[in-house]
């Protein structure tokens, strides 16, 4: 187990015992996360579960391949440097402690 922290727009922190092996978004959705709504369920189509990746996490991360590159660019938030999609973060236990902020919508 790995604890990851979600940071909501109004500055509001929820931290959840999250199972590796899983995603960040499958984790944020089983938890009933504010946030992040996954509306595709992890299938990459439709950028509802963009976050914000704290550092040094969003440096342990692997690097954004171009299906998750090309959703970023349709987030209801502009992207910023440190975006991605929680349903590419797969939880390891060099992410424990996991931090990311959440956009103010997904829509
Ligand atoms: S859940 Fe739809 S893009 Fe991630």
């Amino acid at each position: 187990m790995i604890t990851v922290h979600f940071v909501s727009s109004g500055g509001t922190g929820t931290a959840l015992q999250c199972r590796t092996g899983q995603s960040l978004m499958q984790a944020a959705v089983a938890a009933d996360v504010a946030g992040i709504a996954a509306d595709c369920g992890g299938m990459m189509t439709c950028g509802t579960c963009h976050v914000f990746v704290r550092e040094p996490y969003a440096g342990r991360l692997p690097p954004v391949f171009a299906e998750e590159h090309a959703m970023l660019e349709f987030t209801a938030v502009p992207r910023q440097a440190n975006s991605r999609l929680s349903c590419q973060i797969d939880l390891t236990d060099a992410l424990d402690g996991l931090t990311v902020d959440l956009p103010d919508t997904q829509y």
